[in-house]
């Protein structure tokens, strides 16, 4: 958060309604962002939370147990009176979302809380939970008449990925959802639009002069997007081995990405229009036959190794995963965007686990210079230009061009030109949920995935998820944890006459 943050208005009153307060990513994601929110007076001056439990559990214990989450999980020290008065706020209320008549019950409760907290109807309910919870607690609420905006007061949802588990889920989601309440309440939260450097891409691209003219297929040569991890699979074995690197990562994450780099220029920064020209370039991304998705994809599993010194156990090994799954923990994908701006410009995607590095960038990389001048000199090639917009961990965007090495001969060398957020801004480490919990209470859904991208992004995978399925275990790589994945991932890159960018 930088200073400019504290100049914001604060929210209209507000209840801020948790699904699963007593889950992890209540504990570590979104009160220490509530927190963040607290420190920089962001939050509304009348505010309450309630947290939803299932069972009968006491205002004390529920803030007991969330304060010694924002203790373990909190981005800066904790000030004890700012955590106190956060936590003063909030008060448990057992229901149980799979039993329709505990909503009517939450209704009156939560009427009480209100009157007595002064935050004049407004209602926030994030859902915290599990997705095959979504449907049935937003059915509740509506029939419970908590979602209707009918009394002046504003009812807004917050929905958690994965949204859909493939094209025909996420479209049934959103028509369940929809049927309740209108698209502008939803908010489908990516957590990747709360990262400052993710959101920054609209501002390189926009606000400056000199890179739009040159954004387009006759100046860029390919583009590359990598999100690679350290981490395994760990004890989300259950979750993973249903799900894999590409549901997980790909329509969500990784599309953040690519429509932010790909998306035509917005009329206006106003969700509408933001939200249109980002669900628009997802619809442009080709549909592969299923032959065409074999061809330009690969999957990887990681296989034992060590990473820092530690030994990571063959996926299959994990608890929960089954000991011939063939869930890929790694996918490398080439997709082509069929529009005026892009056609013949190829986008790489990889995404992995147990990998022997943590990455995640964006790389544009150039078409060469005309070699003509250099003909009758030493140089044999020229190296293309880079811009990389980098994400994590490193947060920055590098520009690489060629340079004269200096001497008497001529001599070009590849040079970089960095600029690393930390270097100019002191902004205070966060969850990067604050501001997508902060936009939320003033209703701004631009960093919010609407409907129609969502069922685009799964429109553009569901090849590859349909392929796969058929192929089964045929095709799928292992890797050792700790190497850099599957060898058939270069190979990919490699028959188009490319390679991946090496870290530099
Ligand atoms: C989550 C995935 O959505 O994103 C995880 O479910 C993944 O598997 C995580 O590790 C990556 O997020 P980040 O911010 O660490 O890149």
């Amino acid at each position: 958060m930088t200073d400019n943050d504290r100049k914001q208005p604060k929210p209209d009153p507000c209840c801020f309604i948790i699904f699963g307060a007593t889950g992890d990513l209540t504990h570590r994601l979104v009160i220490p962002a509530l927190y963040n929110l607290a420190a920089t007076d962001l939050l509304p001056d009348e505010f309450c939370v309630v947290g939803i439990v299932r069972k009968a559990m006491s205002n004390e214990a529920l803030r007991d147990s969330l304060m010694k989450g924002l203790r373990q999980f909190a981005t800066r020290p904790v000030d004890d009176a700012i955590a106190r008065r956060l936590l003063e706020c909030v008060t448990s209320i057992e229901a149980d979302p799979k039993e329709p008549t505990s909503f009517g019950r939450m209704r009156e409760q939560l009427e009480k809380l209100e009157t007595s907290r002064q935050t004049g109807g407004n209602r926030l309910f994030y859902l915290a939970v599990p997705p095959d919870a979504f449907a049935p607690i937003a059915r509740g609420l509506g029939s419970a008449g908590l979602l209707k905006q009918d009394d002046g007061a504003w009812r807004r949802l917050v929905v958690e990925k994965p949204f859909g588990t493939d094209l025909e889920s996420a479209k049934a989601l959103n028509g369940e959802l929809l049927k309740i309440v209108d698209e502008s309440q939803i908010y489908r939260i990516d957590h990747y639009l709360g990262k400052e450097t993710v959101q920054n891409i609209l501002v390189l691209r926009f606000a400056n002069g000199m890179f739009e003219p040159i954004w387009n297929r006759n100046h860029i040569d390919h583009i590359q997007i990598t999100v690679d991890e350290k981490l395994g699979v760990g004890h989300r074995g259950s979750f993973y081995d249903s799900t894999g690197a590409l549901r997980d990562m790909v329509p969500n994450h990784l599309f953040q990405l690519l429509s932010l780099v790909a998306m035509e220029p917005p009329i206006r920064f106003d969700a509408h229009s933001v939200r249109s020209e980002k669900a628009d370039v997802l619809a442009a991304i080709q549909t592969w036959n299923e032959e065409d998705a074999l061809r330009n994809s690969v999957r990887g599993q990681y296989q034992g190794g060590t990473i820092d010194d530690v030994e990571i156990e063959d996926y299959r090994k994990t608890a929960d995963v089954r000991p011939d799954s063939a869930t890929e923990t790694y996918v490398a994908l080439k997709l082509v965007i069929d529009n005026w701006r892009w056609a013949g410009v190829p986008f790489y995607l990889r995404t992995g686990k147990a990998l022997g590095m943590k990455r995640t960038e964006v790389a544009i990389k150039f078409k060469q210079a005309p070699f003509a001048m250099f003909r009758d000199t030493e140089i044999d090639r020229l190296s293309q230009n880079y811009l990389v917009i980098s994400i994590e961990p490193v947060e920055g965007i590098t520009l690489q061009f060629n340079t004269k090495v200096p001497g008497p001969t001529i001599s070009i060398d590849g040079v970089e030109m960095k600029f690393r957020y930390k270097d100019y801004f002191k902004a205070e480490p966060a969850t990067g949920y604050e501001t997508l919990i902060y936009d939320c209470m003033i209703g701004d859904n631009i960093l919010f995935q609407r409907a129609d991208s969502v069922e685009a992004g799964w429109q553009a995978v569901q090849p590859f998820l349909d392929a796969w399925k058929k192929a089964g275990a045929k095709g799928l790589e292992g890797y050792q944890a700790g190497s850099e994945g599957p060898a058939g991932a270069d190979d990919l890159l490699k028959r188009d006459g490319r390679s991946w960018r090496k870290p530099g």
